[in-house]
């Protein structure tokens, strides 16, 4: 059995691991909201290109690359991937309070001629709405359907959850452009989860894929407390960074306050 972490040792901090792993050792319902997007297994696609790695038409996208430092290559079998994806969510659903939701990010695509969404991973669990994140643009080469435009948020929510006051008005298709400034070949619009959290009234927030650490900037502005893991050092300190400097900047400009006003 997994040792159980303090407060101190995981609120406000970026933890390495498989999140997995990681999340065994967060007590019962200690967080009131999950925002994550994990990786889409995009490399095990029927897509050309996007199977092999070599890129075909798609080598200028930034996930054709992978992850950093292949520590996960997003490349196994459909099923794994599915099974994996589930028990990952189990554990999610474990730590989040009565009150407490998940927004669950990930894409729709279209393999072997038809569309493949992922009701086989949300299956069972108490989905309450789905959320379209319209983005801008998107790469399609083929001929057989519309190019994409838009990505999914599951808001899985325990029976108990109600929204921030006023915020049910912002309706359920959000349109915000993809970051442009990120080294991260995934990473969320900042708007985007300011948007989700601002949403809650959740006091802590875990994103077990946290990437560049998009949410703990998001929590950070809107003064909540954050837990953020990822299995790469490489982005955890990628998302170290990116934190001191949003703190650093916001002490000295008001920056991030600018910022925050622009999202409401
Ligand atoms: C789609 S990206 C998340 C990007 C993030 N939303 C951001 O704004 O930067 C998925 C992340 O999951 C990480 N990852 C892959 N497998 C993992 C695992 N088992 N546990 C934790 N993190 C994992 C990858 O390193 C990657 O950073």
């Amino acid at each position: 059995m997994s040792k159980v972490l303090k407060e101190k040792d995981y609120l406000n901090k970026f933890l390495l691991g498989r999140c997995e792993e990681v999340m065994k050792q967060l007590p019962d319902e200690s967080v009131d909201l999950v925002v994550t997007s994990p990786p889409y297994n995009l490399r095990n696609s029927t897509g050309n290109g996007m199977k092999d790695g070599r890129g075909g038409k798609w080598a200028n996208a930034a996930l054709i690359k992978g992850y950093a430092d292949a520590e996960y290559n997003d490349n196994i079998p459909h099923e794994e991937y599915v099974a994996w994806q589930r028990a990952c969510l189990t554990e999610m659903m474990r730590v989040v309070r009565p009150d407490g939701a998940i927004f669950y990010n990930h894409k729709w695509r279209v393999q072997g001629g038809l569309l493949q969404d992922r009701a086989d991973i949300v299956a069972g669990f108490p989905v309450r709405q789905v959320i379209i994140w319209k983005r801008k643009g998107g790469i399609n080469f083929n001929k057989g359907y519309f190019l994409p435009t838009y990505e999914v948020i599951y808001l899985i929510a325990k029976k108990d959850f109600v929204l921030a006051k006023g915020a049910n008005s912002h309706g359920d298709i959000w349109e915000f452009g993809q970051e442009q400034k990120n080294e991260h070949p995934a990473p969320f619009p900042v708007a985007l989860i300011h948007r989700v959290i601002s949403s809650t009234n959740a006091k802590i927030v875990l994103d077990p894929f946290m990437g560049s650490g998009t949410t703990a900037i998001a929590a950070t502005m809107l003064e909540r407390n954050f837990i953020g893991i990822d299995l790469s050092e490489k982005y955890i300190e990628m998302a170290k960074d990116r934190l001191r400097h949003f703190k650093a900047e916001r002490k000295t400009s008001s920056v991030g306050k600018r910022q925050e006003g622009l999202f409401d």
